[in-house]
């Protein structure tokens, strides 16, 4: 019997895993950055911390959960998702003292969804926190640090940030009651899905995906009706933040998210590339979460981003790369090329060599490889002791020395 990952998962090689390295290092230096400590918690935890959390109507707790009982009994969750257990580990290590606390991580997540392109059920999030903000800056922060980090990974035109508020828990309990009377009108013509969630969990409808279920939403109630004076300044202002901060972004007054912990500010950010599962990016603020699971009532916010919906995108991905492939064309300049790349790795610059003595395949597997830099050894370069160095990104040639070619790659 030849084995096959589980129904959903799957393993992270080769070029892909150059891609998940390349964004790991990206997110790694913007937390630095932004002073964000990074933290790794378990993949599982105690059942009721999702239970209790997510919201009992939510998709992830009514059917995605992967839930065990262990030897002893005790039943226990593979984490579907790293906000709460981020907060549960900040609670249990005392990490809330000093105010705010901006907390990051990355790591798999477990979701009993239907696979297609883009959905997993073993799947890599990032994760982004800070606990203790009430400014509106704060909500600001997360999505300028998430739009920072997607224009250093993907070109600016593949994503769009959209962006609603859900006012506070007064605005969305009125709002939640409203929305419930208006699609109980059309309890019919709903798709079965959403006939489901008229009593339970209204808001999901708003972002179903079945044709006429989207027609219907579309004359629903919309949320910004419902907005105390606070929430509706609280939105204005993050809007002011984020024009001053030169991100664009739209509104759409039907984002709702898939968690029920949401309150105020809420955001995705979504690609064309993709299909339907289209987001690569979705946040918000939680203010009432932290106090739920045993933590200060202290508000917070945050996103998280899907690694293998960014992977995806690969291909405008890698061109960032700056590695080099070195090519000796004939076996007599071997010690020569062989020298170079001795050198060039003891001065820290990846260098790729695929002992070969072949111009044409060796270029091949380069550009292949999205490698940006190839070093051509031959002839004329070993008898006048310099290098031909070619940028494979935008096809120019340059002869350079070693000094030279250091100075150009250690930038
Ligand atoms: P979420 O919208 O459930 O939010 O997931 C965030 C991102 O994780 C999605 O936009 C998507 O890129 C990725 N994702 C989710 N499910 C899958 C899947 N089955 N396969 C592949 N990728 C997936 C949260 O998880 C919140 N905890 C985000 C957050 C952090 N809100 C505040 N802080």
């Amino acid at each position: 019997m030849k084995f096959q990952p589980v129904k959903g998962a799957h393993d992270i090689f080769g070029k892909d895993l150059l891609i998940y390295k390349f964004i790991i290092k990206k997110i790694s230096e913007l937390a630095k950055i932004y002073d964000y400590q990074e933290m790794i918690t378990p993949i599982f935890e105690n059942t009721e911390l999702f239970l209790k959390n997510l919201g009992e109507n939510s998709d992830v707790v009514l059917k995605e959960m992967y839930t065990f009982n262990d030897r002893s009994n005790k039943s226990l969750t593979l984490r579907p998702e790293y906000t709460t257990s981020m907060i549960r580990a900040a609670i249990s290590n005392n990490l809330l003292e000093k105010l705010p606390t901006r907390l990051f991580g990355y790591g798999p997540m477990f979701r009993r969804e239907r696979p297609q392109k883009g959905r997993f059920r073993q799947f890599n999030q990032i994760n982004f926190e800070i606990l203790g903000a009430n400014d509106s800056y704060s909500d600001a922060e997360m999505i300028i640090l998430a739009n920072n980090f997607l224009t250093k990974v993907i070109p600016d035109n593949e994503f769009q940030l959209t962006i609603n508020s859900l006012g506070d828990l007064d605005t969305l309990s009125k709002y939640r009651k409203e929305l419930s009377l208006f699609f109980e009108k059309f309890k019919n013509d709903l798709s079965e899905d959403s006939k489901i969630k008229i009593q339970n969990n209204p808001l999901r409808i708003l972002d179903s995906k079945d044709p006429k279920d989207i027609e219907i939403s579309l004359s629903a109630p919309k949320i910004y009706n419902y907005y105390s004076n606070f929430a509706k300044s609280k939105f204005e202002e993050v809007q002011t933040y984020l024009k001053s901060s030169k991100v664009s972004f739209l509104i759409n007054p039907n984002l709702v998210r898939g968690l029920d912990y949401y309150c105020h500010t809420v955001f995705e950010f979504k690609t064309n590339s993709l299909g339907s599962q289209d987001t690569l990016i979705g946040g918000g603020r939680y203010d009432g979460l932290i106090k739920s699971i045993g933590g200060p009532d202290i508000p917070g916010v945050g996103f998280a981003c899907g690694i293998e919906r960014l992977m995806l995108l690969g291909d405008n991905i890698l061109k960032e790369t700056s590695n080099v492939q070195v090519i000796i064309i004939d076996e007599k300049f071997k010690n020569y090329g062989f020298d170079l790349i001795n050198n060039l790795r003891t001065n820290g610059i990846e260098t790729v060599y695929d002992y070969r003595f072949n111009l044409k395949k060796s270029l091949s597997i380069a550009n292949h490889n999205k490698v940006q830099y190839a070093i051509i050894i031959g002839e004329e370069e070993f008898t006048n002791s310099y290098y031909t160095v070619k940028n494979l990104l935008d096809s120019t040639q340059e002869k350079k020395t070693y000094e030279e070619i250091i100075g150009l790659l250690k930038k």
